[in-house]
């Protein structure tokens, strides 16, 4: 099976990412095209994004739809180490800014529902443009839900197109909600919110445009496509995906292992390690204690996270005050920790205060890509305590890097990491139930207790953790099903 895919997307590595819907889009795209599937790519061409390298194909490429009319520009780069041809839609006024959503990792722009209800429409007029029609605009997330309405609503207008529309879950817990008073943006009108069932308290609701009015939706893991029909996990939305579920399919993410692999990850010469040759990780603990200022030392248990800092994180149960697990967890154990995210700015300010106050504690606020390869390699342990976790990229790479992962039974992480069973033979990392700040040190310290007591298991568990193959090959083949799927229904309308 090939196809002609379009993916539409507000992120991709490595020209934007607040996340790992950035490591996903690309590292599909890739493993799609190598395939056989003509993978394409459209996202904005944001102020931070040189130009150097792209060609400019149109300066005058005009997004309308109805009376709507904004004059945008087209650029076209490729995908690194590939032949995937990006396309960035350049627009002064919306796109030319120094941040993706916002202007900090906690603040969004006010003008954020017509800066990408203008990219969804941008994907219908690009196919025209360079003489290439998509069967399968795959779009992601609340920033491109819009994209399967104005494909029903061209449908209309040409009752021509066989195409389907995928729309792609990565984290209900952000749906784009923007008052209806200002419309019509892009040609939306409050006619086409309600016939279209994006209405939601008199506001339109991107995300709920996408799941209602794509041929296929997927999520990003098996258990988060359960975990979202109900009232605990769907945000509002677990009715409709209930009665949705037939076209809903959970699809674990894949890991791209050019870039997070030991072996060959650039950001770790010359030590880089593996299985058959494991030392290196030992050099990279004690270049990370060095660099983050912590005692170099091979007999404490190194714990470390990489975040972004917001709720569904479990930044509460981590470091709320008065009920936080890290203040107490680094003074009461022989322990050393690394935390690197930036977010909620009580929570950047509370982990500062608690960096500067304790020893073993190293904490660095900002978004450093080379550190977070660092971190996966040189720490023992990987902390994500998430409320939910749609998949979680950060225990795959933690496995591939041989650096445990600790983490709560949600989402992706139950679908990807394994606890030690009674005879503790099997596991891959270690794992926690309830969300609460006692179950997550009663985690923490089981780890602790293991590295301390149980050694030869720690190593045992280390070696079966990168044994785990979470390449992107089964998934991506699980994608092309779901093509054919939403092809079949297309053509069924
Ligand atoms: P989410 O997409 O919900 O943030 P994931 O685990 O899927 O969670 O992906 C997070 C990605 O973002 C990982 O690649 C992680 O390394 C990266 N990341 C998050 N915060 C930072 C940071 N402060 N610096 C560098 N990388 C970060
Ligand atoms: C989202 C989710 C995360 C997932 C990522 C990529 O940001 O929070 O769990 O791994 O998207 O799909």
């Amino acid at each position: 099976m090939s196809y002609r895919i379009l993916m539409i997307t507000s992120e991709a590595v490595p020209f934007a990412k607040s996340g790992g819907l950035a490591d996903m889009v690309s590292a599909l795209s890739i493993e799609l095209y190598q395939s056989g599937s003509d993978v394409r790519i459209l996202m904005p061409l944001y102020g931070f994004i040189s130009k150097e390298e792209l060609k400019l194909i149109d300066p005058n490429f005009e997004v309308s739809y109805k009376n709507y009319k904004e004059n945008c520009a087209l650029y076209e780069g490729k995908l690194p180490l590939s032949k995937i041809p990006v396309y960035f839609l350049d627009s002064a006024k919306f796109y030319e800014r120094n941040g993706i959503y916002g202007p900090t990792a906690s603040s969004a722009y006010p003008d954020n529902g017509l800066r990408y209800s203008l990219l969804s429409r941008a994907a219908l007029q690009l196919g025209k443009r360079i003489d290439w029609n998509p069967q399968i605009f795959h779009s992601h997330d609340w920033p491109t839900g819009l994209n399967p309405v104005y494909l029903k609503l061209s449908d209309k207008e040409t009752s021509s197109s066989k195409c389907a529309s995928v729309f792609t879950i990565h984290n209900l817990g952000y749906q784009g909600r923007f008052s209806m008073r200002n419309t019509p943006w892009a040609g939306i009108t409050p006619e086409i919110v309600h016939q279209y069932h994006f209405e939601d308290q008199n506001r339109m609701n991107y995300l709920k445009a996408g799941i209602e009015n794509s041929d296929m939706i997927t999520t990003v893991s098996p258990t988060y496509a359960s975990e979202i029909q109900t009232k605990d996990f769907g945000h509002g939305l677990d009715p409709i995906l209930s009665r949705r579920s037939k076209y809903l399919k959970g699809i674990v993410n894949g890991v791209d292992y050019n870039d997070w692999n030991p072996e060959i990850d650039k950001h770790i010469v010359p030590h880089n390690y593996s299985l058959a040759d494991p030392d290196g990780k030992k050099a990279l603990k004690k270049q990370l204690q060095k660099e983050m200022g912590l005692e170099i030392s091979t007999s404490k248990p190194l714990f470390a996270m990489i975040s972004r800092l917001v709720e569904q994180k479990g930044i509460e149960e981590l470091c709320g005050p008065g009920n936080g697990v890290l203040e107490g967890f680094c003074k009461n154990n022989d322990v050393q920790l690394v935390i690197l995210g930036t977010g909620e700015k009580w929570c950047e300010t509370e982990l500062k205060r608690l960096g500067e106050e304790l020893d073993n504690l190293s904490v660095t606020i900002s978004y450093n890509d080379y550190l977070s390869h660092l971190i996966e390699a040189g720490a023992d342990f990987f902390m994500m305590p998430s409320r939910y976790e749609p998949c979680g990229l950060n225990q795959l790479y933690s496995l591939k890097y041989g650096t445990l992962p600790i983490v709560r039974r949600t989402g992706g992480l139950a679908d990807t990491v394994q606890a030690p069973d009674k005879e503790d033979c099997n596991g891959t990392g270690f794992l926690f139930d309830e969300i609460s700040p006692e179950a997550f040190l009663a985690a923490l310290e089981k780890a602790c207790s293991y590295w301390y007591e149980k050694p030869a298991i720690i190593e045992q568990m280390k070696i079966l953790a990168m044994e785990q193959d979470f390449s992107w090959g089964p998934s991506a083949e699980e994608y092309l099903k779901v093509y054919k799927e939403a092809l079949t229904i297309a053509s069924g309308k």
